[in-house]
This record gives structure tokens, sequence and C-alpha cells, in this order.
């Protein structure tokens, strides 16, 4: 029997285990999948663990995506380029930390008719899932990426890697065509982001990381205004899969079967 776990503080709200065990049930995989509240003070155990095979794969959850790296002996080109691990996976005895939330990102907004090229958009927070959110962006060819974060030091500890985007004041606002909440605030059902009535539009696409089954006060303000929105369920339901293909060498089926499952909880 072999054992995943996804770490992070809070846990709680995880729906990894959920996904990782009907994948191991539909794929007839012998593993077990847990979640882990932990503090910064077990990362260096849980990276022994790893290289231990006590436990055989870890997703990394807020807010250790960065913080778990000088634990770390080799990063994907991914997790490099983005500074942050999502995934970790012992690979020819070395502990290697990997990021599937870039692909995540992009394989859950890429199936949209929307036409990304040449678009702008505005990214509010800059937290652990900010850089992938980036990189996602570029690639699917956005060329104006502005953030606005409530601590500006941390927009500004992102411009330096990502010199191209432009940075807001928390409060202030550009029209843009993709309006991408990156924040925590929506987990809890009375959070509200405050938004300009300038950013809404029909042909403006909101898109929240969020994925708690009830609809976050971003969504459910976007949706009445007419807008295209989408929440962050598709965008961890393909981070789990990349994460269960670097573990198994297996693709996971991505089906509505897995979303109403999810969608059950
Ligand atoms: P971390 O910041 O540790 O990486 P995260 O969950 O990845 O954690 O990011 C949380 C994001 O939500 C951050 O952008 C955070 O803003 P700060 O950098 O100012 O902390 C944002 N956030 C959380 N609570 C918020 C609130 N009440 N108002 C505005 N932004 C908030």
């Amino acid at each position: 029997m072999k054992n995943y776990i996804v770490i992070g503080n809070p846990i709680e709200h995880s729906l990894s285990p959920k996904i990782h065990n009907y994948w191991f049930i539909k794929n007839k995989i012998k593993a077990n999948y847990q979640k882990k509240l932990i503090t910064e003070d077990n990362l260096k155990d849980i990276v022994k663990k790893i290289k231990e095979k006590e436990i055989h794969g870890a997703n990394i959850t807020v807010p250790f995506k960065e913080k778990i790296i000088p634990f770390i002996d080799k990063l994907s080109e991914e997790a490099k380029l983005a500074n942050s691990v999502n995934t970790i996976h012992l690979t020819n005895n070395y502990v290697t930390g990997h990021n599937t939330d870039i692909a995540g990102f992009y394989l859950s907004i890429k199936s949209n008719k929307f036409n990304f090229k040449n678009k702008k958009a505005l990214i509010l927070g800059a937290g652990g899932v900010t850089p992938s959110i980036i990189i996602a962006l570029r690639r699917l060819g956005i060329n104006q990426i502005l953030i606005s974060n409530r601590t500006k030091e941390k927009a500004a500890i992102l411009k330096k890697r990502f010199k191209f985007i432009k940075i807001l004041e928390w409060g202030e606002f550009e029209k843009a065509d993709l309006v991408i909440n990156a924040t925590s605030l929506g987990l809890k059902k009375d959070d509200i982001i405050a938004l300009d009535e300038s950013l809404f539009g029909s042909n403006i696409f909101f898109y929240d990381v969020i994925y708690n089954m009830q609809e976050t006060n971003f969504i459910k303000k976007a949706k009445n205004k007419g807008c295209i929105v989408q929440n962050g369920l598709m965008m961890f339901i393909h981070q789990a899969a990349q994460a269960f293909k670097i573990w198994h060498n297996k693709e996971p089926d991505v089906d509505k079967d897995l979303v109403k499952f999810l969608q059950n909880d």
C-alpha cells in the first residue's frame, strides 16, 4: 500500500484526498491519500519521509508552495519558473518538486471559446498561486497583466521576476478582458471582494480560483452582470490529474462523472 498526502494550513477544505482516492479505485491502484494539517516546522520531516519512501508523494498547498523549496533536491522546469511547488515525487532517489498549477490553470481555461490572444488580464491577489497563473496567461497569449494585492510589497516582489506586469493599488481598477480572483477572499460565504462597476461587461471573463461548491460573491456578482464566469473546480481537477500522472505514469479520467462526484461534497 502506497501513501500519499496533501499538506497545508488550513487543509480542512481540500478535495485532494477525495479526487485521488476516487482515481485509485478507478485505476485499481493500492494506495491511500490523506490530508495533513502541518506547520512550517514539519516541512523538513515530510521531505525526509518521501526520501525514505514512507510517503510516496505529496501535494503542497497554502501557504507552503514556496516554503517547501529549500528542503527539496531538485525542481522541474515549471516549478523553477513559478518558484512554486505543489507536487513532490521521489525520482532516482532525488526528492523532486513539480508545479502542476500552471498546467491546471491553462487546461481549465483554454477549453473556453474565449479568445485570449493579445488581451488584458487583471489578477487580484499575489499569493502562492499567482506566479503559476501569470505563466499560464502568457502561454495563452495574454499580453498585458495587471496585479492588485492588498499587501503591495508582495506584488512588487512578483514584478521583480515578471517585469512585464503592472501593479495597481489595492482597490484601484483598470478595465480588462479577464478578471481573476487569486485571493482567498471568497472561501468564507460572507467574504466580499470589492469590484468596480466599470469592470463588468458581457464579453468580460471573470475567473475565481476558489473551487468552493457554493458560488463565491465574486462569481455571483459577475454572473448577475452578464459576464462570462468560471470557478476553480476544473483547475483543481487538472492540477490533480497532472500530479496523478507524475506519480502513477497514467492519465486519470477527467469526465462529467468526476465533476458530479466532487460537486456532491
Ligand atoms: P500566501 O499569501 O501565504 O501565499 P495565499 O492563500 O496563497 O497565501 O494568498 C492569499 C492571497 O489572498 C493574498 O494575495 C492575500 O493578500 P495579502 O498578500 O495582502 O495577504 C489575499 N487576501 C487574503 N485575505 C484577504 C483580505 N481579507 N483582503 C484582501 N486580500 C486578501
